[in-house]
């Protein structure tokens, strides 16, 4: 990269992303650029400087991304060459979905100097053993350092679009251009197990959209905003957030980072 002042912007469900782009933070540094780290629900795109390399970092979520994801980058401004990379992490594969985002941003005049998908453990339906995970993420750790290492020095390499993924992209964007609508909050479909419920209020506090209000104490999951992110099913304490889909939960992050980053 050229510019060496670096400001990442990430969405996170559950944590994985925010691991990926703190990491990717740190080996940047390591490799002599200044970088900031942020959250892209607490920034609007258009209040962005445009003057630094810009990083974007998301979760795939059917193949594409979460439409708050897709509104940041659908709203960033048009730009004159500002260099910028993105960063997917995913449970199985994205179908090129960063490559696809790429197109849309060099089309509004950044220099697209890297894309780059990491396999992270499942946050949906297919959650794994923590065992597991624990490996996971240790790989992807190891393929961050090597591919921010080459994104600082400028080697880094952005994959490219074909017609069969580009298609494969309509398609997703399809679905996702509905994904706050009736039909998939209804087959995830979140309730609470009043039985569980400590009445702590977690999940509203960390819901990255406000989805979540009460009814008589409890958390009723019924606004047209929910990315179906997993992240009140994941962190609630008293395991008391259901969807028939969920069997198994996933979460990483340490309270700390809980109270940094969601609320
Ligand atoms: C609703 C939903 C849909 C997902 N779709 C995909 C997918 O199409 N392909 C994939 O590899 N992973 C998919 N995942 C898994 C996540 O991309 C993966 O676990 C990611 O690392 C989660 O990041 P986070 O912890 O930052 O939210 C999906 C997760 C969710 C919640």
């Amino acid at each position: 990269m050229k510019n060496k002042i670096v400001d990442i912007y990430f969405f996170t469900g559950t944590g994985n992303t925010y691991l990926v782009a703190k990491k990717t933070a740190k080996v940047l540094q390591e490799n002599g650029c200044t970088v900031t780290v942020n959250d892209i629900t607490k920034i609007s795109p258009v209040k962005i400087n445009l003057s630094n390399t810009i990083g974007i970092c998301f979760p795939i979520a059917c193949w594409n991304t979460f439409p708050i994801v897709k509104n940041f980058i659908n709203n960033l401004p048009k730009v004159d060459g500002t260099e910028v990379f993105i960063l997917t992490t995913m449970g199985d594969s994205s179908l090129n979905a960063a490559t696809n985002f790429g197109d849309i941003l060099k089309k509004k005049g950044y220099s697209l100097i890297g894309t780059k998908g990491f396999l992270m453990p499942n946050n949906f339906i297919a959650v794994q053993k923590e065992e597991n995970n624990i490996t996971k993420r240790a790989k992807a750790y190891s393929k961050i350092e090597s591919y921010a290492t080459a994104l600082a020095d400028g080697t880094a390499k952005a994959g490219k679009t074909n017609l069969f993924f580009k298609i494969c992209f309509a398609g997703t964007n399809f679905i996702i251009n509905r994904w706050q609508g009736n039909l998939f909050q209804k087959i995830v479909k979140f309730n609470t197990v009043k039985d569980k419920c400590n009445k702590c209020g977690l999940c509203i506090k960390i819901c990255p959209v406000k989805n979540i209000s009460l009814e008589k104490e409890y958390p009723i999951f019924n606004g047209k905003k929910c990315q179906l992110c997993m992240r009140c099913i994941s962190y609630c304490p008293s395991h008391a957030i259901k969807s028939f889909l969920m069997k198994k939960t996933y979460k990483v992050l340490t309270i700390e980072e809980i109270n940094k980053w969601f609320i």
